[in-house]
């Protein structure tokens, strides 16, 4: 079996996934992406590619290419390549440790949104003593826009918590404006596709109650920046917790870096862990090559 491993990833990193891939798949003889770039015989053999948002281009002229396994839980980037070849397969990764990774970071944002700890951390570096008032947690709405691996993890980790939490789907589920009315915090877990790009626009945040709070877990481009800056700048939004951006690294000179009313992460929200990932990656991997059915299985007409 020949697989090609293709990962815009640092040196360590990539070197982790090898190591915890050759073990899942000890049958495979791995290429890189610079092999099967420059040797077409190379190219010939490729039974299946395991990628990490390739560069591209990196995954045409693969004649006997089987499946396409992203590494990423988000396809959004893999799928604007034009290249891609078009009858073969397409998995998203869904990585139980990043799920519960996910389920963590939403249930630590919500807490410290419902319980006020980002305005006590700023209230400790300008010496105010004040205390807030104590919300009980199903006193707190919370939205939780998308239901898939991670936004239903999510949803049942705040509801064990007693929050008012709901989630909502886009394709199939109930209207989503009356739903934010009652939302005091909204969690963004959705696939971007181009059906929710710039969802979270200046209506959306004017249908939330003042003084509501975002989470954004799922990708920058669903927010408009401006219209999240002249919620947040207006008070209409209290608070946003971002993980992702539309450029990332987040440009330095970026206002979201400085802004007091925005506490900010450099997308870690939910990694994808080589160590359970490789596992799912070498069952998908052979599913396809024995012809069977494929986990997780990307609609590209859907987007995700
Ligand atoms: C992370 O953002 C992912 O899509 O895996």
């Amino acid at each position: 079996v020949k697989l090609l491993f293709c990962a815009d990833l640092d040196a360590a990193e990539a070197a982790t996934w090898r190591t915890a891939l050759a073990a899942a798949l000890p049958e495979a003889t791995w290429l890189d992406g610079e092999t099967v770039r420059r040797d077409p015989a190379a190219r010939a053999g490729v039974d299946a590619a395991i990628v990490a948002n390739p560069p591209p281009g990196s995954l045409q002229g693969l004649p006997r290419l089987r499946l396409i396994q992203s590494l990423w839980a988000g396809v959004d980037r893999l799928l604007a390549d034009p290249t891609l070849p078009p009858g073969v397969p397409i998995a998203r990764m869904v990585d139980p440790a990043m799920t519960a990774a996910m389920a963590e970071t939403v249930l630590w944002a919500v807490l410290a949104l419902h319980r006020g700890f980002f305005d006590y951390a700023a209230q400790q570096r300008d010496g105010v003593w004040a205390q807030r008032p104590q919300r009980r947690a199903d006193e707190v709405g919370v939205l939780v826009l998308g239901a898939g691996e991670m936004g239903r993890a999510a949803l049942q980790r705040l509801q064990a918590q007693d929050y008012r939490a709901r989630a909502w789907r886009r394709s199939g589920g109930p209207p989503l404006p009356p739903l934010l009315g009652q939302a005091q915090i909204v969690v963004n877990l959705l696939p971007l596709t181009p059906a929710t790009r710039g969802l979270l626009n200046a209506a959306f945040f004017a249908a939330l109650p003042r003084g509501a709070a975002l989470i954004n877990v799922g990708r920058g481009a669903h927010v408009v920046d401006a219209d999240l800056l002249a919620a947040l700048d207006g008070g209409q939004l209290a608070h946003a917790v971002l993980d992702v951006f539309t450029t990332e690294p987040l440009p330095r000179e970026h206002r979201y870096w400085q802004h007091p009313r925005v506490t900010l992460l450099p997308h870690v929200a939910a990694l994808t862990d080589p160590r359970s990932a490789a596992a799912v990656a070498a069952a998908n991997v052979r599913a396809a090559l024995a012809g069977g059915p494929v986990a997780h299985r990307v609609e590209r007409e859907r987007g995700y």
